[in-house]
């Protein structure tokens, strides 16, 4: 039930203007003894040629009071009172019946929003920046369809470029076969690293590692071979953690997959005048939007990754007709992206306007020890199974005969982990630091799941309820605000959708939480003797645990009934 149309409906059977526009002067008081929503009248003043203070006693004796509690005027408001049993009703009813689908609609229909996240680099570990992508993409993902738009799931793979011509160098010299099995990632970072302190001694090495790119880029069978390898047993670890963190792609077309597809891109911003020589290269000059020339062909010849990424965005548009497209990549990239999407406007495609680079921020760790440390780099696996190992020792301390417990810490433990990601302001730096993330207390992954279970624990003890609820008897002030925030749900999303930042959802169901429990620590729910409001209640916590896991779903984590 939308209340707020609804007043806006009552305001305008005696005020000509539409409702849209009634609707967004309609204001939340900041006290709830000035009722649940106010109408300024300042902005009529001009036009009524009235005092703001006239009009509203003026509104007040005419409206239509039927749905409210009451409606009142304070100087030039005018502020409504729900008819608190209606709205309790409503809302709770409305939850209950959409169930799973509570929250969402069908705004985004026919639309088509390609989200490409993720895109770790083939031979190189999944870094922790790869995981804000992962979070955040696929969190993304779920809110966008959730309203509608069909999305493609785009992993745009760093699996092309000079350095696999020098990694199939060091792969030649210094493969450990037997390390590369067991552990391929460490080994081939290994190899790698080793390539660059040598063509520090021995800068031949960098020709011989140009000179197997080409040999790959002319499809020579050998060093193609050893490039699928290589990409084979990458893709292998990283399917694993997405395993682990139930994420999925549609498609894995990465950089590789555009290789035959550059010519016609750099014939085309050829056509278009664009290409510019410069010291050797070829480059499209950006001077008139003060950013640095972007790179089309190195003075090698060699393609590069922002060819690649010209080449993709034009795939893009042509096979999934996008309305959005959306790339959610680490703000180092920002310049990267200008320079892209700003050729590809020039090159005439209006659409580049509908390319959005979805940027997050860096991220830091308190605790040193927090993870493993091989060379300066930190491994997901061991991260996220640290998270876990720690969950577990958390649970065993306080609910040490709890079944499935491998279960449960596995979906807290990494619940915990995607919560932070997407707890703030996606442009701020993240700190992680185990006390903060793991509480069950604090503004934490945990303590949203822990409400859930809680909220669960309650509904399994109900054995009969035949008593028909009332919802009149909601009306202490931590009952209403709870079944307020309740109602709020899709308000949230389209907030999030607006920003395209998940936080809005995190925040939300943060608060959610804390209503519940405040709800919780000050009512009786199941000791409690009017059966009427003892049903109501029953329905209410129902209905938070409904928006709680649908909530959380939106985020990517996953409830457990019991912790
Ligand atoms: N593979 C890149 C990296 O790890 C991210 C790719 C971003 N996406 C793009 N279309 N350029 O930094």
């Amino acid at each position: 039930m939308n209340y707020k149309k609804l007043v806006a409906e009552k305001i305008k059977e005696y005020i000509d203007l539409d409702l849209g526009n009634i609707e967004k002067l309609i204001e939340i008081p900041p006290k709830s003894d000035m009722g649940d929503y106010a109408f300024p009248c300042f902005q009529l003043a001009k036009v009524l040629k009235k005092a703001p203070n006239v009009i509203a006693s003026e509104l007040e004796q005419k409206i239509n009071k039927a749905d409210f509690e009451k409606v009142t005027t304070a100087g030039p408001y005018l502020n409504f009172f729900m008819d608190k049993a209606l709205f309790n009703k409503n809302t709770i009813e409305d939850i209950l019946s959409e169930k799973d689908k509570y929250g969402s609609s069908k705004v985004g229909e026919g639309k088509n929003i390609c989200v490409e996240f993720s895109s770790p680099n083939i031979a190189k570990p999944f870094h922790v920046g790869h995981l804000f992508s992962t979070s955040i993409g696929n969190s993304l993902y779920k809110i966008l369809s959730f309203e509608g738009y069909n999305c493609v799931r785009i992993n745009h793979l760093g699996d092309w470029g000079t350095q696999f011509g020098k990694l199939i160098s060091a792969y030649k010299r210094w493969c450990d076969k037997e390390a590369l099995k067991k552990e391929p990632i460490k080994e081939l970072l290994r190899i790698y690293v080793k390539f660059h302190e040598e063509a520090e001694k021995d800068p031949s090495l960098e020709d011989e590692g140009r000179m197997y790119f080409k040999k790959l880029e002319d499809g020579a069978e050998e060093e193609t071979k050893l490039w699928q390898e290589f990409k084979d047993l990458s893709l292998k670890e990283f399917k694993k953690l997405y395993d682990l963190l139930n994420v999925e792609f549609d498609s894995y077309a990465g950089e590789s997959f555009y290789s035959d597809k550059m010519d016609a891109i750099i014939d085309d911003i050829d056509k278009k005048g664009l290409l510019v020589e410069s010291n050797g290269a070829k480059v499209v000059m950006l001077d008139d939007y003060n950013i640095p020339p972007c790179i089309i062909k190195k003075s090698d010849g060699a393609t590069i990754y922002a060819t690649r990424d010209l080449a993709a965005a034009t795939y893009r548009k042509k096979t999934y007709d996008f309305y959005k497209s959306l790339y959610v990549v680490g703000m180092d990239q920002s310049l990267h992206f200008r320079q892209v999407f700003t050729t590809l406007k020039l090159m005439g495609n209006k659409w580049a306007d509908d390319c959005k680079h979805i940027g997050f921020g860096l991220v830091r760790f308190e605790d040193k020890k927090l993870s493993t440390r091989k060379g300066d780099v930190i491994f997901l696996d061991e991260l996220l199974n640290e998270s876990i190992e720690k969950t577990l020792e958390i649970i065993n301390e306080k609910n040490p005969n709890l079944e499935n417990k491998n279960e449960v810490a596995k979906k807290i433990g990494i619940g915990a982990v995607i919560f932070t990601y997407l707890k703030n302001n996606r442009e701020k730096d993240i700190v992680f630091n185990w006390n903060d993330m793991l509480s069950f207390d604090g503004e934490t992954g945990p303590y949203v799941q822990y409400s859930y279970a809680r909220g669960k624990s309650i509904l399994r003890k109900v054995n009969n309820m035949d008593s028909k609820p009332d919802y009149g008897k909601l009306n202490s002030k931590e009952e209403f605000e709870l079944v307020k925030t309740l109602e709020g749900f899709n308000k949230a999303i389209m907030n999030s959708i607006a920003k395209l930042e998940p936080y809005i959802v995190t925040r939300y169901a943060i608060g959610v939480a804390k209503d519940f429990n405040k709800f919780y620590n000050s009512h009786n729910i199941l000791n409690q003797e009017d059966e009427n409001l003892k049903a109501a209640r029953i329905k209410l916590v129902e209905a938070t645990c409904q928006v709680l896991k649908n909530a959380l779903g939106l985020l990517g984590i996953e409830v457990v009934e019991k912790m």
